[in-house]
């Protein structure tokens, strides 16, 4: 396939390549072969070469190419519930909410409805990767993934862990330890055989809910299957303080150190929130070449912080944001990647005018809108260790199409000479899901809006 097009991607945190009228040659994997531009001595011929026959794609004129984004975090069972209770503390949404509401997927027929509901709902929302909690529920995790390689997402899913009788209720936790450990290994080996059958992947994701939650033969024994099948590993880091203060008592030590202990930071692991790392925890996480999933919305309600994600950042975490679905409302990475601008603005606050000798905030918390872009796309990919989130040569064509000209949803673009970089920030803070007309995973199209 050949797409000629406008498209935008992110080359470092801080810098967003414009690759304007490229032809974009798309390999029958789905990966992305070359990129030419209009200066190139190839153009003519390769366009010449593709015009007039159906492999050919040229994007109108209005609309834009984007990565497809990656969310890096979210509770794919928790979308029955998104929107509901996120006035309480964590503590008691999770036991009066959230854990009745998860225990419901021991239904099947339930379990499908909810689950074919969100994936389709984040591939309209220009999410074409996913890294997912489920439930503890073994069959209804392995429909998860049968249902992203079904739709053509790239769905990374964990069957959640959580065999701690203190913390977990009767009537939604682990048979025993035994039991997760051994749920957890053949469903490692169920969700390998599924991704057999995709283009795109499919990933079984090692899932600790977190360490309250967990005893410390299955934090162990969690961390030998990850290695034993070199699978992700995604849990819950220091999110609350309730949650950090949790781990402190139990081990004398931070959630990271921790987890580090139990072998579950390694390259391919990510830690949701991890908002109250200190620098020894972030200089772990850049050594073990762990990553942050960084949840703004959710971290509002449920965290009450903010975490500073540009020093993270300046200390080589890897880093990429995620809805938290349903400690975060939306499933929108766009409303996520405001929230992340926004949040790290109110950190900084700057200086109080009456007082100007008072530094108020954290110096040097500022992101812009770029450096959102980065997080939700190539920092996402490199989070995953996963070629996704660029429009480079050997990336996969995960890509969204953008349509400033939607007549509910207009972008405002009055200029015929707007800088292709101001409407890059437009879409990013006014796209609706209106405006994501097509989404393509792996080079096969797999959303579009009339
Ligand atoms: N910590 C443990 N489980 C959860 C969860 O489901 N959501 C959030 N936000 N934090 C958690
Ligand atoms: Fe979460």
């Amino acid at each position: 396939k050949v797409f000629l097009a406008t498209a935008f991607s992110s080359t470092s945190p801080k810098e967003v390549a414009v690759l304007k009228d490229c032809l974009f040659c798309i390999d029958d994997k789905g990966i992305i072969d070359r990129i030419v531009h209009p200066e190139h001595d190839d153009y003519d011929s390769i366009l010449n070469e593709y015009v007039n026959t159906h492999a050919f794609y040229k994007i109108d004129e209005g609309s834009y190419l984007l990565p497809g984004f990656i969310d890096l975090h979210i509770h794919a069972s928790q979308w029955a519930q998104a929107g509901t209770a996120l006035d309480i503390p964590l503590h008691d949404w999770l036991s009066t909410y959230t854990f009745p509401s998860e225990a419901k997927f021991a239904d099947l027929d339930y379990a499908k409805l909810v689950y074919e509901d969100v994936v389709s709902t984040l591939l309209a929302n220009g999410t074409t990767t996913a890294l997912y909690f489920a439930t503890v529920h073994k069959e209804a995790s392995v429909l998860l993934a049968d249902i992203c390689a079904k739709q053509g997402q790239r769905g990374l899913v964990g069957k959640v862990v959580m065999d701690l009788a203190q913390e977990c209720p009767d009537f939604y936790r682990d048979a025993d330890t035994q039991t997760a450990l051994q749920d957890t290994e053949e469903f490692i080996l169920e969700v390998k055989k599924i991704a057999e059958t995709t283009k795109q992947g499919v990933y079984p994701v090692v899932t600790p809910r977190f360490i309250p939650t967990c005893t410390d033969e299955v934090l162990e024994g969690l961390g030998a299957l990850a290695a034993k099948y070199d699978t992700h590993i995604q849990s819950h880091c220091s999110e609350s303080d309730w949650a950090h203060q949790h781990v402190q008592q139990r081990f004398g030590k931070n959630d990271a150190q921790a987890l580090n202990d139990f072998g579950l930071l390694q390259d391919k692991s990510v830690m949701a929130h991890s908002n109250f790392l200190s620098d020894e925890d972030a200089k772990l996480f850049a050594e073990t070449g762990s990553a942050i999933a960084h949840c703004p919305v959710s971290n509002a309600y449920f965290a009450n912080s903010v975490i500073p994600i540009a020093k993270f950042a300046r200390m080589g975490v890897d880093i990429g944001l995620g809805s938290d679905i349903s400690g975060g409302f939306s499933p929108s990475l766009y409303d996520n990647s405001r929230q992340a601008v926004m949040s790290s603005r109110m950190l900084e606050d700057g200086v109080n005018p009456d007082l100007p000798t008072e530094e108020r905030g954290v110096k040097d918390s500022r992101i812009t809108i770029a450096e959102a872009f980065h997080l939700v796309t190539a920092g996402g990919g490199a989070s995953l260790s996963l070629p996704i989130g660029r429009l480079e040569e050997g990336y996969a064509w995960d890509v969204q199409r953008i349509d400033t000209t939607i007549p509910t949803a207009k972008l405002p673009l009055f200029d015929p000479d707007e800088p292709l970089l101001d409407i890059f920030q437009k879409m990013m803070y006014l796209v609706r899901p209106e405006n994501i007309r097509d989404v393509w995973v792996q080079g096969e199209l797999v959303h579009s809006r009339n």
